[in-house]
């Protein structure tokens, strides 16, 4: 199939056009390089032995996307383009706003006019909000603390609505927990620009010396050992649940949200050591105040996606954390 991934030069995006190529599609990348490098692309290359065509282009651009439309026989888009921090979203809430929803309702036009009706999404546990117990399923009330996590709740709304009006549509809206690590590879990873708000790209730069020491948010929570817990997935995985995702989409019309996580939950304190085991090397750490809007235990029920798509995780935290330090080492 010839698939359209938005911002596949990003992260997850990445990883998942490399699984794509290596299982035959024909992919179709557009990205506005806002939060990605375009060198990405000959790194994906590099792994999966084919290029991937390229638009650089904002989803946005109704001009741009019907370009992409006309010039590919598109059969179904995977839709990663999207501002994602959480912090900025609250400094910036228009452009968030803007970004992700104008953007999708754009693409999502371009597509009915072209007669593609098939898409996954990218959407996150932030909408199972701060009253929920994990493990997280996905017909638990939702509700949302940021524009960030508003901006996934309104898109997986508007695309359910989409695919009520219209029996042709098929929709995945895929819930992520926390992913992280890199390819096995260490060619592509996560690689943001600043200093990390997320733990583990923070903790990879403490434990090189790049940052001094690592901030952890609270000691006092009502988990084994009063850190956080979350649900980090490989971001393999991760991506591998996407091509799962598209060929259930592909057989199955309407919409069903479905989380990707592992089904297993780490502190943070877990992670900190399971890095220092995997990799032979010490993180110092300080414990700081909680993190406003942070929630105890988070990790999912992930039946749905074992039953719906045949999917589960197969990495483990090690793993992890093997990888995304293999990928520092070698950029
Ligand atoms: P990323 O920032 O690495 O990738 C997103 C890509 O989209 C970037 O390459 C960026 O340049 C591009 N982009 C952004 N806005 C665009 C636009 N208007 N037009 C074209 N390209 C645009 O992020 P990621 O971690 O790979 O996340 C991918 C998706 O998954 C996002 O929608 C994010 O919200 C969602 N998500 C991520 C996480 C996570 O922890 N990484 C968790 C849950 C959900
Ligand atoms: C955060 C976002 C979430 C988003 C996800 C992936 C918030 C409140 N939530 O989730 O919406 O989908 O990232 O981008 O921002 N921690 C530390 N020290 C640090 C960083 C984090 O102790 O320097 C702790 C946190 O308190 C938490 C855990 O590590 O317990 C994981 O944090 P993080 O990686 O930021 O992910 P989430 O908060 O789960």
């Amino acid at each position: 199939m010839k698939i359209l991934v938005t911002g596949g030069i990003g992260f997850i995006g990445s990883h998942t056009v490399v699984e794509l190529i290596e299982n035959g599609h024909d992919v179709v990348i557009v990205d506005n390089l806002s939060n990605s490098s375009v060198k990405v692309l000959d790194d994906i290359q590099k792994i999966a032995k084919r290029r991937p065509v390229f638009y650089e282009a904002d989803i946005r651009d109704k001009a741009a996307m019907e370009r992409v439309f006309t010039e590919n026989k598109i059969d179904a888009v995977i839709h990663f383009a999207g501002l994602k921090a959480v912090g900025e979203s609250i400094q910036i809430p228009m452009e968030y706003y803007h970004n992700n929803i104008t953007g999708t309702l754009v693409l999502c036009d371009v597509m009915r006019t072209h007669g593609c009706k098939t898409i996954v999404f990218s959407s996150s546990a932030t909408v199972y909000g701060m009253n929920n117990v994990s493990p997280f399923k996905e017909d638990m009330p939702t509700s949302c603390t940021n524009p960030y996590g508003w901006t996934k709740l309104m898109l997986e709304q508007i695309l359910t609505d989409i695919a009520h009006s219209d029996p042709e549509w098929s929709v995945v809206l895929l819930r992520y927990f926390n992913p992280i690590g890199a390819h096995p590879s260490g060619i592509i990873g996560e690689n943001p620009s600043g200093i990390p708000n997320n733990l583990f790209p923070y903790l990879a730069r403490v434990a090189a010396g790049i940052l001094p020491c690592l901030s952890i948010y609270g000691n006092d929570y009502d988990t084994p050992d009063g850190t956080g817990v979350r649900d980090y997935i490989h971001v393999v995985d991760l991506a591998q649940g996407h091509l799962k995702a598209l060929n259930y989409a592909t057989e199955h019309k309407g919409a069903e949200a479905i989380n990707l996580g592992t089904s297993r939950g780490t502190s943070v304190l877990e992670l900190v050591k399971a890095f220092e085991k995997a990799n032979g090397v010490k993180v110092k750490y300080k414990i700081v105040e909680r993190r406003p809007g942070d929630i105890a235990t988070c990790y999912a029920d992930t039946a749905k996606a074992t039953e719906l798509l045949g999917w589960s995780a197969k990495y483990g935290i090690e793993d992890m954390c093997r990888h995304g330090w293999n990928y520092m080492n070698k950029k």
